[in-house]
C-alpha cells in the first residue's frame, strides 16, 4: 500500500485490563514486530500501573508508551489522579484524554477535555482527544454537529499536528464489534479534517479487528487506528498493524 502521509498512528489501548501476567503479551507484541519494516508508529496506552514494567520490554523497539487519561494539574491534592509530567516522566511521549469512557464514567466535559489536551502539551506530550457520536445522535442526523462542538470545545488553542491527534470514535462502535460503513466513516473524517491542520492525525477508533482495519484505512483522511479490545492479544493487534505496514 502507497503511504499515507501524514505517517498513521496504530494505538492500543488496554483500558483497565493488564496485569503483570499481560507482560507476556507485551514481550510477544515487541517480538512480533521484529524485522517488520512499519510505515505507521506503534503505541500501546497500558493502564498506569504497567508503564513502568513494559517501559524495559519495549526498549529497543519502535513501540511507544501512552498513558490513557490525566489530570489538568501537574500535582496537588487530587487523590487518584495523575498528571501529564507523571506519565511524561515514566516514558510516555502521549495521552489519551476525553475517551468516552471517561466522558461517561466521570461525567468528563469538553472544558474538562480541553484542560487535559492542554496539561498534557505542557509536559511535552502528545494529546490523543477522543470525541464520537452516541447511537442516539447518530439516529438523530446529529453526528456532524456533535462531532463539530466536542472538537471546538475539546481541542486547545495551541493544537497542532506534532502534539495532537484527533480519534473519532463512535460511542456505539465501541466494544460492540459494530462499525460504521466506510462511507460513514469518510463523511465525519472529512468533516474533521476541514477543522484540523491538513498534517494532523486522524485515528477512527471502535471495533478495529485485523479483518475491518486495511478496509478502515484505506478511508482518505483516515490517519490510523486507535484500538481497545483487539490490543490486548499480541496476534490480534499485529494484525491490524501490519493492515498499516
Ligand atoms: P474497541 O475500543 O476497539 O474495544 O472497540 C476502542 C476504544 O475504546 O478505544
Amino acid at each position: 500500500m502507497a503511504q499515507k502521509s501524514p505517517k498513521p498512528l496504530v494505538a492500543g489501548n488496554w483500558k483497565m485490563n493488564g496485569t503483570t501476567a499481560s507482560l507476556r503479551e507485551a514481550r510477544l507484541l515487541a517480538g512480533m514486530l521484529k524485522g517488520v519494516r512499519l510505515k505507521c508508529e506503534v503505541m500501546i496506552c497500558p493502564p498506569a500501573t504497567l508503564i513502568s514494567t513494559i517501559k524495559p520490554v519495549f526498549k529497543g523497539t519502535r513501540i511507544r508508551l501512552g498513558g490513557q487519561d490525566c489530570h489538568g494539574q501537574a500535582n496537588g491534592a487530587h487523590t487518584g489522579d495523575i498528571s501529564a509530567e507523571m506519565l511524561a516522566d515514566v516514558g510516555c511521549g502521549a495521552v489519551i484524554v476525553g475517551h468516552s469512557e471517561r466522558r461517561t464514567d466521570h461525567g468528563e466535559t469538553d472544558e474538562t477535555v480541553r484542560m487535559k489536551a492542554e496539561a498534557a502539551h505542557r509536559a511535552g506530550l502528545i494529546a490523543i482527544i477522543c470525541i464520537g457520536e452516541t447511537l442516539a445522535h447518530r439516529k438523530n442526523g446529529e453526528t456532524l454537529a456533535v462531532i463539530s462542538r466536542q472538537l471546538a470545545g475539546s481541542v486547545p488553542e495551541g493544537a497542532n499536528a506534532a502534539n495532537t491527534v484527533i480519534a473519532y470514535e463512535p460511542v456505539w462502535a465501541i466494544g460492540t464489534g459494530l462499525t460504521p460503513t466506510t462511507v460513514e466513516v469518510a463523511e465525519v473524517h472529512a468533516s474533521i479534517r476541514t477543522k484540523t491542520d491538513p498534517d494532523m492525525r486522524i485515528l477512527y477508533g471502535g471495533s478495529v479487528k485485523p479483518a475491518n482495519a486495511a478496509e478502515l484505512m484505506a478511508v482518505t483522511n483516515v490517519n490510523g487506528a486507535l484500538v481497545g479490545g483487539a490490543s490486548l492479544k499480541a496476534a490480534d493487534f499485529i494484525g491490524i498493524i501490519k493492515a498499516y505496514a
